[in-house]
């Protein structure tokens, strides 16, 4: 069994009957995805609510209730992957693009595990580039703010090498910072710019960390 396959399913535990349960996206929750779709055949109820157009898909596959965000009153428990966790339990997200969606249903769940393998702690955000999600409207003009701010942008284009386009209709600029030394900082300073709809710092949020390692996995508590 893969690390990836490991975490989602020692995460898959922490879902019990009746919850409404936030299902992230990305290469580590496909597998907690999977996870929940075997207990729900074999009688678990849940409702899900999804992050992106890709775990809605899988989850319907896996016939797990779905419900709108709009429609539930709070989520129990959201879990996500991450691209990299620090040593203070800070989190970049959205190398997969699914940020903005992420965030909001993560910010409506009583609880947050994240899932990761060992190789996404570290020790100071920001070997990871930072995906700030903004408006396609002018979207130049923020680039340009980013370079002339040395933050060195690239927007991120799909495979067609067209610009990338997220669920919510929005482009994705990277931001190649190598380190950031005060994420809250930087926060607020993106959430104050008009045309940024979301970014990738996911700061405060995590209450469990379940991080796999080669022959093991790893419960951090955090908050
Ligand atoms: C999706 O936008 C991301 O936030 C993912 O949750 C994160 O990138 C982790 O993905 P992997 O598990 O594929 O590394």
């Amino acid at each position: 069994m893969n690390v990836k396959q490991m975490v989602g399913e020692k995460a898959a535990e922490y879902v019990k009957d009746g919850m409404v349960v936030g299902l992230g996206t990305g290469s580590t929750a496909y597998y907690l995805v999977e996870a929940l779709g075997k207990r729900v055949e074999k009688g678990l109820t849940i409702t899900g609510v999804t992050t992106s157009t890709r775990t809605k898909e899988q989850a319907e596959t896996l016939n797990i209730p779905l419900v709108d965000l709009n429609d539930v009153a709070k989520i129990d428990l959201t879990i996500d992957g991450s691209d990299e966790v620090s040593e203070n339990y800070q989190g970049i997200k959205g190398g997969g693009g699914a940020l903005l969606f992420e965030k909001l249903v993560a910010n409506n769940s009583e609880k947050v595990i994240w899932i990761v393998d060992d190789s996404k702690m570290v020790k100071t955000l920001g070997t990871f580039p930072l995906p700030v999600e903004i408006v396609a409207f002018g979207y130049k003009q923020l680039f340009r703010l980013f370079e002339s701010k040395n933050l060195h942008p690239e927007l991120r284009l799909n495979e067609s090498k067209k610009n990338y386009v997220t669920d919510g209709g929005h482009y994705i600029i990277d931001l190649h910072l190598e380190s950031i030394e005060n994420p809250h900082e930087l926060a607020t300073w993106l959430d104050g710019l008009t045309g940024v709809v979301e970014h990738g710092l996911f700061l405060d949020m995590v209450n469990t960390v379940i991080v796999g390692h080669e022959n093991a996995v790893e419960v951090l508590d955090v908050r």
